[in-house]
């Protein structure tokens, strides 16, 4: 008797980064956040059968029950995902142009793209729903407590305006503007500042949840300026989140050195992007020119590297200079 096969040789899963445009910190008290899936960074996860559960990545490969700590959110949604669809061993090829702990949702966009190919390779369906449910778990063990917004926003080709526990809404975004994001070269420490934001609101809860309040107005109001095609005013909302998240202690002097470099050489406006105290720095700049002579200023200060992403294109293009 021949037996069939109801998983496939071998499967690919693909994600992109994500960058918060406004409401990191906040989101996490149930603010509101507008993040987008950056597609000029992307991984890429390929899995085939194996004679153990095995990992093949830039941080790591060997035998998955070897995995530094760091990857232990990798480890665990492996072998859920094999547990819940009583799956063989396998091995996980991952290969990533998203850097790793840059706010740019790279441990989410990982967990994307593995639970992508797993499910192609079991041929079971793909739901938002299905998704999403593994990638939280993954993600809790990643930070702890993450409001869901790096998953949400790796798992969607649509930029989103997201709040913790309640259904995301995917809009467009048509603004005439690019986007500058530009890599410190420093780990971000989203564990930290998370931490840190959170014991402010004990020993300081009137001012951080003033700060926390102020950072989702400040996003409903850049939801109203992205809808009305006003970069000018989008730019002004994002200066103030700056200094509200400096307020919470989450932003550090390199990064604070960026915002200056960008909104110097004629940003509209600039602010750190994600968890903080490293990372990266977003700047908003008029046309692709202006982006171009942002980008180099903040490279000549230092940024270990830029990229430029149109804003006027649903999802937004990157631009090629
Ligand atoms: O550093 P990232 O890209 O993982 O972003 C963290 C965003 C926070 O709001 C600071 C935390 C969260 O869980 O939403």
């Amino acid at each position: 008797m021949i037996e069939v096969p109801n998983v496939k040789e071998i499967a690919t899963g693909q994600a992109s980064g994500k960058i918060i445009l406004m409401g990191e910190h906040a989101v996490v008290y149930g603010e509101p956040a507008i993040a987008m899936p950056f597609s000029a960074t992307q991984v890429t996860a390929v899995i085939r059968r194996s004679q153990e559960d095995f990992l093949d990545s830039a941080y790591f490969t060997g035998p998955l029950t070897q995995v530094p700590q760091s990857l232990n959110n990798l480890k665990e949604l492996i072998y859920m995902l094999r547990q819940d669809f009583a799956a063989p061993p396998l091995l996980c090829t991952i290969t990533s142009t998203i850097p790793a702990e840059r706010g740019m949702g790279s441990s989410a966009a990982v967990a994307v793209a593995v639970t992508r190919a797993f499910l192609a390779w079991q041929q079971v369906e793909e739901t938002p729903a299905g998704l999403l449910h593994y990638v939280n778990q993954s993600e809790k063990i990643a930070h702890g407590n993450p409001s869901g917004i790096d998953a949400a926003a790796t798992s969607g080709t649509e930029p989103i305006l997201f709040e913790r526990d309640k259904p995301f809404h995917a809009f467009p975004l048509k603004l005439d503007g690019c986007l500058i994001v530009a890599d410190t070269g420093v780990k971000g420490k989203t564990r930290d500042t998370v931490r840190d934001v959170a014991s402010l609101m004990t020993t300081n809860p009137q001012q951080a949840q003033r700060a926390i309040q102020q950072l989702g107005d400040l996003t409903r109001q850049a939801k109203e300026a992205i809808s009305a095609n006003q970069a000018r005013y989008l730019g002004l909302l994002m200066n103030e989140a700056h200094t509200l998240l400096q307020s919470l202690s989450v932003s550090d002097p390199t990064l604070d050195q960026l915002v200056q470099v960008a909104r110097r050489n004629n940003a509209l406006g600039a602010k750190l992007t994600g968890g903080g105290r490293g990372g990266c720095m977003i700047a908003l700049a008029t046309d692709a020119h202006n982006a171009a002579i942002i980008a180099n200023q903040l490279e000549n200060a230092g940024a270990a590297a830029t990229w430029i992403q149109r804003l006027g294109y649903t999802p937004a293009v990157p631009v090629s200079l």
